[in-house]
């Protein structure tokens, strides 16, 4: 076994560029956000380790379709998909727990992953190198070159050696705002060569009851890992958070095509931020906004790609019309 480990360390490489400005910037965030009108706080402080393990959780729980379906579509489309990339790098945008890329690299036509880079881009860098470390002993070719970073900050640190095919699973995109989205689509229409492509999840708007249901599990998961982001609040911040006093709240707004998750205080309350020397008080029943994952329709997809600079290349769908995958290439060069 021994003589092993040095021939999977030299196929696994990882980069930090997340440095010490990240929980830098918490504690502008939470400033900012809880001395809002509507306070909020960022949703991209819900992923620390325990964090990422809640929403592994999520992503099994039997209310959550999301996974399930982004999977089911990977599982049947997968072959068409990796056609026009048998070779060069897969790159992962919030990798996570990565077990979607696998349907890919079992799809490509070399199964071991010969012909494949993995290149997972993730802020959680135990997730990052426990999922990485997966892979490399699933996959016994597989190079993988694991980047810690905030990719909506550090997409220019992905390298452009080879061909790429880079995707946002899962219905992230949805928990950008409309102004955060088409900034970000445009950088990454701006960073596609010629032959490059772009692979991209929407959770598109169905029932009403089952995108809520999506949300309020019936064992209490996503309202932990709502909540858990309070827990890091009071670690990062010094801060005192009675968690209990505040309950997980989430709805479907239809006006905005959104579901929104908030924490509400149950009763009047008030919150010390040591590190921010800062007080907050909240109202009974007011709320902290901390998420919005948004629901689209063909048309509000097409109109936000093409405004990107992105055409949409095909399009992959379960029976039910519930997910979209959606390959998009750059418009112009
Ligand atoms: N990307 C996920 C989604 O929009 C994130 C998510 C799932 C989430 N459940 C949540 C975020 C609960 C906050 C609270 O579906």
């Amino acid at each position: 076994m021994e003589n092993r480990e040095p021939c999977k360390s030299s196929r696994f490489e990882i980069r930090n560029y997340l440095t010490s400005s990240f929980y830098k910037e918490i504690s502008t965030d939470v400033l900012t956000g809880l001395t809002a009108d509507q306070k909020f706080i960022p949703s991209k402080y819900f992923y620390d380790e325990r964090g990422s393990k809640l929403y592994e959780l999520i992503c099994k729980l039997p209310e959550y379709y999301l996974t399930r379906t982004d999977l089911s579509i990977l599982e049947e489309k997968g072959g068409t998909i990796m056609e026009p990339f048998e070779k060069g790098d897969l790159v992962e945008l919030g990798s996570g727990a990565n077990w979607k890329i696998r349907t890919l690299i079992d799809a490509a036509n070399e199964p071991h992953g010969a012909n494949l880079r993995y290149v997972p881009v993730d802020v959680s860098e135990s997730a990052l190198v426990a999922a990485s470390e997966d892979l490399i002993n699933k996959y016994p070719k597989l190079r993988v070159l694991g980047i810690v970073a905030d990719f909506t900050r550090h997409l220019d640190r992905i390298p452009n050696e080879f061909p790429k095919l880079t995707i946002l699973f899962g219905s992230t995109i949805g928990n950008f705002s409309e102004v955060e989205s088409q900034e970000f689509l445009r950088t990454v229409a701006n960073s596609i060569k010629p032959g490059d492509r772009f692979l991209i999840g929407l959770d598109m708007i169905k029932e009403k009851n089952v995108m809520e249901a999506a949300y309020n599990d019936a064992q209490g998961v996503t309202s932990a890992f709502n909540r858990n982001i309070l827990h890091i609040i009071n670690r990062e911040l010094n801060a005192n958070f009675d968690i209990s006093v505040f309950d997980h709240v989430a709805f479907f707004n239809g006006e905005e095509e959104q579901v929104e998750m908030h924490l509400q205080a149950k009763h009047r309350t008030a919150v010390e931020i040591k590190n921010l020397n800062l007080s907050v008080e909240f109202e009974k029943g007011e709320t902290i906004h901390t998420e919005i994952s948004r629901k689209f329709s063909k048309e509000s997809a097409m109109k936000m790609f093409s405004r990107a600079g992105l055409t949409v290349a095909r399009w992959f769908t379960d029976p039910k019309g519930w997910f979209s995958l959606v390959e998009v290439v750059r418009s112009r060069f």
